[in-house]
């Protein structure tokens, strides 16, 4: 079941991703060669708690830390460690907040230090292939429209979408109905409704499309070792058209 939202909810949706946009955005200030993923993810707690907010990935089916980071051939769920980022390195920062009853959810993919113009299309790619599936996110289109923007956009590039991990609904869940992959055909799937609330997540590679989950039971990574990246945004249907609700402040 697809939980609509009101006007007053969206905003309360809106404050939770507003304070993960701010957090990511401090996170990506401070991503230099010699910071571990460990100090990003400390960062990450203090911020939430500056800001009464819960870390909303932290314990949840047993997820042991408030941050993603996922370095290069990491897809997504890479955990931090004393791992240390070096120059041509990227890593994804995923995070999420729970605040006065509602969840927030976005993500980036940065580059440290110097990086390649391969490395650097890959990110372009990714982003921009999460706006054309937000402007996909209108009343009254499908959401295989959502999915085939992404797909087009990324395949174009000669990039390949993940299809075993894809996005959500969230509001008062991190993840609710419906499922949004990130690969599919316009014109099929449920139809759009304002009210609804998406959190939009393309998972891009480099080479193949196929993934495996390391021994962790998180980290999960490219099957041939590539570079992989990921941005998210929330995002809710309005009569206005796709509003993004994880634009920082
Ligand atoms: N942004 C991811 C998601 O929406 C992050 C979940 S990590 C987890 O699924 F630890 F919470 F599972
Ligand atoms: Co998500």
């Amino acid at each position: 079941m697809i939980i609509l939202k009101r006007p007053e909810e969206i905003e309360k949706i809106r404050t939770s991703n507003v304070i993960v946009a701010d957090i990511l955005r401090e996170l990506k200030e401070k991503i230099r060669p010699g910071i571990s993923t460990l100090d990003l993810n400390r960062y990450s707690e203090e911020m939430a708690k500056k800001r009464g907010a819960k870390p909303a990935f932290k314990g949840y089916r047993g997820y042991p830390f408030a941050l993603c980071t996922s370095v290069n051939s990491e897809v997504v769920h890479g955990m931090p460690s004393t791992r240390v980022l070096k120059s041509g390195d990227i890593v994804s920062l995923d995070f999420g907040a729970h605040h006065q009853g509602y969840y927030g959810d976005a993500a980036i993919t940065v580059p440290v230090g110097e990086v390649t113009p391969e490395t650097l299309l890959l990110l372009q790619t990714t982003e921009q292939s999460l706006y054309d599936g937000i402007l996909q996110a209108r009343a009254g289109n499908r959401l295989g429209d959502i999915s085939a923007a992404v797909q087009n956009r990324v395949e174009a590039a000669g990039f390949s979408v993940v299809r075993d991990f894809v996005g959500h609904g969230i509001g008062r869940n991190l993840h609710e109905e419906p499922q949004i992959p990130n690969y599919g055909v316009s014109g099929r799937g449920i139809e759009l409704k304002s009210g609804m609330v998406l959190a939009i997540e393309p998972m891009v590679n480099a080479g193949t499309y196929k993934v495996r989950v390391l021994s962790d039971g998180w980290t999960v990574v490219t099957a041939d070792g590539r570079l992989s990246a990921h941005f998210e945004h929330t995002v809710a249907i309005t009569k206005e058209g796709p509003v993004i609700l994880s634009l920082g402040n």
